[in-house]
């Protein structure tokens, strides 16, 4: 699809006006360069209002099949990639029905009956949202996949996790990643949220208050597998659709940088936990050694300005009164450049996951030492010293460890029993990461058998 410099079609409102438009409003005014990417969804909403306008005889059986034929043809261009318009078009709308009208003739003239430009152009928007949710949703599971697929196959891999970037306690690797599939599992609701709210047609709200045809919103709706309008003002001022799908992206872009973040800390030369394959990093022009994890960078940077097209939309929409205002022509840049900027983050994201290779030694030896001190004060508090009491002596046991440069495996039983009396029995085998993981009983916890349960559902959740 591009740009011709075929001048020759004239305003869609020409009628009113004396002079043609000043050649710097039309650049500021027309929404074509962008909006030419509704094209698709522009002529299936006519397709089935040309359809509509035939069965309910505002037009005859055979105009509605020539309406119809001749906008099958345009779509063929659309898809072809073969479809041109100008600046002078304004629009997508136009620039079909100017189209339309070279293929078809005057009988195009006839298409735009019981519609306005304000119900057709929100139907455009609603059947690319559907259709971008549906994307997304798919790129979603595909990530969700990846990360059950690495969980399983990762099950005795321990790392630390952490509180205030600090190491905190023991964890299974694969717990962790599933920590992230849920995340994605509510991403997932939202994006079938946002795709619901698309699937409402606001088709036969004309301008805004209906038309004196005889048309069938109920129809046209059906035709599109959408629900019918319900309030013609109401329809055509409405985006809350497109707000839900940027703020189901926006919270998706959060998964992703806060997963992009982890990684970046996992694939430094400090951590040393994960090495991403060549494939999905790049290196630098100067610095021969280098290997950076740029996918994950982006992941992390690319949630700022998901968050700023959610903004955007919100912003814009917040001072309008209902009914169309021209400010509405601004929701379209932030959802399509939303979409963009999730869509091939999504396309990475698995393959990534899976030719990772992770440093289990490493990762383990991090999730030794101090990280186990918890263990100690609850094997107190099950044996019927006060919690308080007992996170106080095994904190004055760290810090003995300190003075005597002793890790917490390698701590003397005196010094145990010092801390303590009732730590002289303590089970040596608690004090490694693999003891500390299996030792946890609670619903949901990192111990080998919860996880196990997660993945079973995590299974489920994908097969079903
Ligand atoms: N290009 C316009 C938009 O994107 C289409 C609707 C124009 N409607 C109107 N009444 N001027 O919003």
């Amino acid at each position: 699809m591009g740009e011709t410099d075929d001048k020759s079609a004239a305003p869609l409102w020409g009628g009113r006006f004396e002079a043609s438009p000043d050649e710097a409003f039309e650049r500021l005014n027309a929404s074509i360069p962008f909006d030419v990417r509704l094209a698709p969804h522009d002529v299936r909403g006519s397709i089935a209002h040309a359809k509509m306008l035939g069965r309910q005889g505002i037009v005859s059986e055979q105009e509605s099949d020539e309406l119809v034929r001749g906008l099958e043809a345009v779509l063929g261009e659309v898809e072809a990639g073969e479809f041109s318009w100008t600046l002078a078009d304004e629009d997508v709308h136009t620039a079909v029905e100017r189209r339309l009208r070279e293929v078809v003739g005057g009988v195009a003239l006839k298409l735009h009956t019981g519609r306005s430009r304000n119900d057709q152009v929100a139907l455009d928007l609603h059947l690319f949202v559907r259709e971008a949710a549906d994307g997304i949703r798919g790129g979603v599971l595909a990530a969700m996949r990846a990360l059950l697929e690495v969980a399983e196959a990762n099950r005795d891999v321990v790392l630390p996790g952490y509180t205030h970037l600090q190491r905190a306690q023991p964890i299974l690797l694969s717990h962790h990643l599933l920590a992230h599939f849920w995340a994605f599992e509510r991403d997932l609701r939202r994006l079938e949220a946002a795709r619901e709210a698309a699937n409402r047609s606001p088709l036969g709200a004309a301008a805004l208050g209906g038309t004196p045809h005889p048309i069938d919103p109920a129809f046209t709706a059906r035709e599109l597998g959408m629900q019918p309008p319900v309030n013609s003002l109401d329809a055509v001022s409405d985006r809350d659709f497109a707000l839900d799908l940027l703020y189901a992206c926006s919270v998706l872009g959060v998964h992703l940088s806060r997963m992009g973040e982890e990684w970046v800390l996992w694939t430094s030369a400090e951590f040393g936990f994960a090495v991403l394959d060549d494939a999905y990093s790049s290196g630098s022009s100067i610095m021969p050694q280098k290997k950076n994890p740029d996918a994950y960078e982006l992941m992390r940077g690319k949630a700022g300005r998901l968050i700023g097209n959610l903004n955007a939309l919100l912003i814009t929409l917040k001072g309008l009164p209902l009914g169309y205002s021209k400010d509405l022509q601004e929701d379209k840049e932030p959802i399509f450049d939303a979409v963009d900027a999730v869509v091939p983050m999504l396309a990475v994201l698995p393959e990534m996951l899976r030719t990772a290779r992770f440093d289990g030694e490493r990762m383990r030896r991090a999730a030794g030492g101090f990280a186990l001190a918890t263990e100690l004060a609850d094997y107190l508090a099950a044996r019927g010293v006060p919690f308080r009491d007992a996170h106080h002596a095994v904190g004055r046991l760290v810090r003995r460890c300190e003075e005597l440069s002793v890790s917490l495996e390698e701590v003397p039983d005196d010094e145990l029993a010092a801390a303590h009396p009732a730590l002289a029995e303590f089970p040596r085998g608690l004090l490694t990461p693999e003891g500390s993981v299996s030792n946890k009983k609670s619903g949901g916890s990192t111990s080998p058998g919860s996880v196990e349960e997660q993945l079973r559902e995590a299974g489920r959740l994908l097969d079903g």
